[in-house]
């Protein structure tokens, strides 16, 4: 248990107040303050700032250093060398896989591709102009009535939640698109690679056969594998808070998806390229520039800044890299969208605002460009980061049920009217 302890003194309190000081395998000690109740004190600590909220052995972050590490392995070596599949397997097991024990990984994924033919009934009820986030979260949460037997989190159910949730979010979100634009949904096709397949129920169709591209199944597959897990975010807090009640897990997934669609978080990449388009021209930088700099104005640089990332995002480093093999590829380095964003990016990275702040391009700055690049529209950025990111909240979600867990229920300090007598008015 603990070795350390922390001492608290609180004005008209006499006694000490001991706290234990436990330490991880690495990262900053935490002060278990849950013995604060008994003495009729809570803490205070609005946006989770300085609270870990649970133990967890999936994912650490070291903000200061740039450090991403699964499993205790860096970010880097894995967008190198392995691949989005074979980190699901890392992020569920903890462990990178055996030959064998991927390939049997991959086949149970295939396994699970297709989606439960009565589900293509629910998208004939959103208009065709509904931002595909409002499907998702709708789609995805509509899976708890066909699998309602994963709400028991035994390991064999929880598994075979994470498969069917990896397998189908390709599926799903490729439906979100193609409902969109009118054509129809195209089913998998399991002898193609994860990503690949989820550019084939994109973009293919059934007059032409789809033709695979190896530079851009890459890049699709390295925005998965950036965006896999990111240990206690907004959206996996959300899901962990939405399972600690015992809630069916695709229903929590869906809270997940939900808590991810705003532009602070998932949704800064859809953000990135409207303020792209909105800037118009290089010459406009410099204005937007002043307004993101100004506290009177509520504009931000988007795809700038991160809560935790205080010197630079390690997965940015990587998407930066992977952003300019995709436009060499495609023959767009001159695009106009995309010289403004270089153009912005230069000059952030050499403004006194920014560099105070530790404001660096994070990975929703160049993700945004990629996917523009590929040809996915800006509404399904989101959606894409939604898929990617499913892998950590099923994670987190069996992480959290198991072991021994309670529901989450934080307190607040209370600024209302205290108790007065009910008047009519
Ligand atoms: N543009 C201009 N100023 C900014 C920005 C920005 N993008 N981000 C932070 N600041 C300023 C902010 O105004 C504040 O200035 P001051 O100290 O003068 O009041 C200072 O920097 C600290 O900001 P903060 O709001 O306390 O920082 P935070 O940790 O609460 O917010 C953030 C982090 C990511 C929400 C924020 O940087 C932001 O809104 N960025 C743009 C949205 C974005 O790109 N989000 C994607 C994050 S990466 C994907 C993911 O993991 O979700």
């Amino acid at each position: 248990m603990a070795d350390k302890k922390a001492r608290l003194t609180v004005d008209g309190l006499e006694e000490v107040i001991e706290l234990p000081v436990y330490s991880g395998t690495t990262g900053p000690d935490v002060v278990d303050v849950r013995a604060l109740t008994s003495k009729g004190l809570f803490t205070y600590d609005p946006g989770f700032v300085s609270t870990a909220a649970c133990e967890s052995s999936i994912t650490y972050i070291d903000g200061a250093k740039g450090v991403l590490l699964h499993g205790g392995y860096p970010i880097e070596q894995l967008a190198e060398n392995s691949d989005y599949l074979e980190v699901c397997f890392l992020l569920l097991n903890g462990e990178l896989p055996t030959p064998e024990q991927k390939e049997v990984f991959v086949k149970t994924v295939k396994n699970h591709t297709m989606v439960h033919e009565q589900m293509t009934h629910f998208f004939n009820g959103f208009r065709r102009d509904a931002h595909p986030m409002a499907i998702m979260v709708a789609v995805v949460g509509a899976l708890s009535a066909f699998y309602h037997d994963s709400w028991i989190s035994t390991m064999r159910t929880t598994a075979k939640c994470a498969f069917r949730l990896i397998a189908k979010m390709p599926t799903i979100a490729a439906m979100c698109y193609k409902y969109s634009i009118g054509q129809p949904f195209q089913y998998p096709r399991n002898e193609l690679d994860y990503a690949d397949n989820f550019l084939q129920m994109m973009f293919g169709n059934p007059c032409e056969d789809y033709v695979t591209n190896p530079v851009l199944a890459k890049a699709m597959d390295r925005i998965f594998l950036l965006h896999a897990d990111h240990e206690q975010n907004a959206s996996t807090s959300t899901v962990r808070l939405a399972g600690s009640s015992g809630a069916n897990p695709f229903a929590c997934i869906a809270s997940g998806i939900a808590a991810l669609w705003g532009p602070a978080h998932g949704g800064a990449n859809e953000a990135v390229l409207t303020m792209l388009q909105e800037i118009g021209d290089e010459s406009n930088i410099d204005e937007f520039i002043k307004r993101a700099k100004d506290p009177e104005d509520s504009f931000r640089l988007m795809g700038f800044g991160h809560r935790v990332y205080r010197n630079f995002d390690p997965r940015a480093k990587v998407m930066k890299q992977t952003c300019d093999e995709v436009l060499a590829e495609l023959g767009i380095e001159n695009d106009p969208l995309l010289k403004i964003a270089k153009r912005l990016e230069q000059i952030a990275l050499e403004d006194d605002y920014f560099i105070q702040r530790k404001l660096y391009p994070n990975v929703d700055f160049y993700s945004g460009i990629i996917l523009k690049a590929i040809g996915i529209p800006t509404n399904m950025f989101t959606v894409i980061f939604a898929l990617s990111r499913t892998i950590g909240w099923i994670s987190h979600w069996s992480e959290f049920h198991s072991g021994p867990n309670k529901i989450g229920r934080p307190r607040q300090l209370y600024t209302g009217p205290t108790k007065r007598d009910y008047e009519k008015k």
